[in-house]
This record gives C-alpha cells, sequence and structure tokens, in this order.
C-alpha cells in the first residue's frame, strides 16, 4: 500500500529556496525585492526613451530597447513569486505552475540569447562595414532579425518542453532551487529520462556554448577592426563594445555552465541561476546607460519632460 502510495501521481513541487534560515530569507527578500524595482524601472526607462526620443531612433537603441523588454519578461517570469515565497515556510508549485515557469524562462533566454546575437551583428556591420551600415541594416532587417529572435526563442522552447510535459512525477517532489529549473525538474521524473537530458544539454548547452564562443569571438574581431583603423570615434566604440562584451559574459557565462553541464553540482547551479534570472536583467540597464551619453542625455530629458507638466 505504501508503495502504491509513493508511485501516485504529484501535483506540486516543493521549492527548497536559498535558505532555510528564517532570518537570512527576510534578507533575501529585501533584497530580492529592491532589485526587482531596480530591473523594472530600469529596463521600463529605457524602452520609454527609446519609443519617445527622436535621437534614439536607430538600430542599437532598438535593439537595446528589445533586450530590456526581454530582460523584464525574463525576470517577470519567477522573480515575483521567488520574492513572495521568501515569506512562507513552505514554498511549493504546482506542476502547471512550474511547466509554465520552464517554458517561458527558455523562451525569453532563447530569445534573449538571439538578439544578442542580433546587436552583435548590427555592431559588426557598424564597425567592419560603416559605409553600408545604413543601407544594410535598414527597418526591414531590423524587423526581420527581432521576428526571428522571437521564433529562435518559441522554438527552443518548445523543442524541450513538448517532450516534458508529458513527464509522470510520482516519486520526491523537491527541487532544490529558487525556482522550476528544467535539469532539476526532468530528474524527478520517475522514468528514464536519459535521451531528455542529452536533449536538455544539446538543446540549451550547446546552443548557449556556441552562441557565447561566436559571440566573444566576433567582438574580438571588432575590438581589433577597431585598433587597427584607430580614429576619433574609436573610444566610444570601444566602450559601446566593452558594454556588450560584459553583457553576454554575464548572460551566457551562467547559463552555458548549467546547461552544459547540468548534472552534477546542484548548489552552485542554484546561485547561478539566480545570476541570469536576477543579476543579469538588472546590471544590462545600468552597464548600458552608465556609459552612454546619448542614453544618459534621453532619460534626463524624459526626466525633466515629465516634471515640466
Ligand atoms: C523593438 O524594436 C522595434 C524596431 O524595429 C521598435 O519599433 C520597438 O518599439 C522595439 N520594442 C520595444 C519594446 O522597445
Amino acid at each position: 500500500m505504501d508503495l502504491l502510495n509513493n508511485r501516485s501521481i504529484i501535483s506540486e513541487f516543493i521549492l527548497l529556496g536559498l535558505s532555510s534560515s528564517q532570518e537570512i530569507q527576510v534578507f533575501f527578500f529585501a533584497i530580492f525585492f529592491l532589485v526587482y524595482i531596480g530591473i523594472v524601472v530600469g529596463n521600463l526607462l529605457i524602452v520609454i526613451s527609446v519609443i519617445f526620443d527622436r535621437n534614439l531612433h536607430s538600430p542599437m537603441y532598438f535593439f537595446l530597447a528589445n533586450l530590456s523588454f526581454f530582460d523584464l519578461c525574463l525576470s517577470s517570469v519567477a522573480t515575483p513569486k521567488v520574492i513572495s515565497d521568501f515569506l512562507k515556510k513552505h514554498k511549493t508549485i504546482s506542476v502547471w505552475g512550474c511547466m509554465l515557469q520552464m517554458f517561458f524562462m527558455h523562451f525569453f533566454g532563447g530569445g534573449e540569447m538571439s538578439l544578442l546575437i542580433g546587436m552583435a551583428i548590427d555592431r559588426y556591420i557598424a564597425i567592419c562595414k560603416p559605409l553600408h551600415y545604413k543601407t544594410i541594416m535598414s527597418r526591414r532587417v531590423l524587423i526581420v532579425l527581432l521576428l526571428l529572435s522571437w521564433t529562435v526563442g518559441f522554438t527552443h522552447t518548445t523543442s524541450q518542453m513538448i517532450f516534458t510535459v508529458g513527464l509522470p512525477f510520482c516519486g520526491p517532489n523537491v527541487v532544490d532551487s529558487i525556482f522550476c529549473d528544467l535539469p532539476l525538474v526532468i530528474k524527478l521524473a520517475c522514468t528514464d529520462t536519459y535521451n531528455l537530458e542529452l536533449l536538455v544539454i544539446a538543446n540549451s548547452g550547446l546552443l548557449s556554448l556556441i552562441c557565447f564562443l561566436l559571440l566573444l569571438m566576433s567582438y574580438i574581431v571588432m575590438l581589433v577592426t577597431i585598433f587597427k583603423h584607430s580614429s576619433s570615434a574609436s573610444s566610444k566604440a570601444v566602450s559601446t563594445l566593452s558594454a556588450h562584451i560584459t553583457v553576454v559574459t554575464l548572460f551566457f557565462g551562467p547559463a552555458t555552465f548549467i546547461y552544459a553541464f547540468p548534472f552534477n553540482s546542484y548548489s552552485v547551479n542554484k546561485f547561478l541561476s539566480v545570476f541570469y534570472s536576477i543579476i543579469t536583467p538588472f546590471l544590462n540597464p545600468i552597464i548600458y546607460t552608465l556609459r552612454n551619453k546619448e542614453m544618459k542625455a534621453a532619460i534626463k530629458r524624459l526626466c525633466n519632460q515629465r516634471i515640466g507638466y
């Protein structure tokens, strides 16, 4: 009878969170709450400035605004629940809630990855083919690249989730993380998931590893090009590029580590997943705005306008 009960289908997972200590959880609650407010305000400011400021109507800023939008979506999939969970003793999530979380995490995550590649292409053309930049990066090309990143995100998440939603869960239901992380949840299924694990490593891990290496290489090519033809505009280009490289490393580094080597060290993964779901969306606006005079000026104009009313 016991055996039968153990094998019954479960309807919710238990999330362990970051710590079991009450005081530390209150501390995390405060930190995550403030960081999330920072994410929302920072990224919304970028989106609004780019949409309303005519000086920022260029492909680079459109990409930036779309990146901020992705960041906003990506961090909103799990963070609000994570924050309220810090105050709960028993953190649970329904199996369906868990599936939705994983679907949208990989949807926006995959989309953001391809968007970062689009941004690299944009910078590459601007730096290595400056005379043809206006003709190559037309509005049409821009829209195609944006649509492509949504498509890649959707294809990426769907190709993993169609095999995950049907998994039977009947045994242990403890997820040692703050939200449902695909490799951890797959491990809990009471069936052989070896092939699915390989698919996830190939789909999420290899994809992010390859994209990461391609991006780093293309940025190195751009930096070399700039140093070869050093001109008056080069210091601005170098600062833009270093901002891009920082963001790419912050986003891909942890994601690659989790998904390319997913089934070994869980405690490290738990903190890495905090990184790409919360820290990167928080840092992106800071990195891009603090290092960018035009962006800062646009936000200042935006604020003055509002105060002026
Ligand atoms: C994304 O980029 C397009 C430019 O093609 C722009 O029209 C749109 O407003 C941007 N989206 C956001 C959320 O900023």
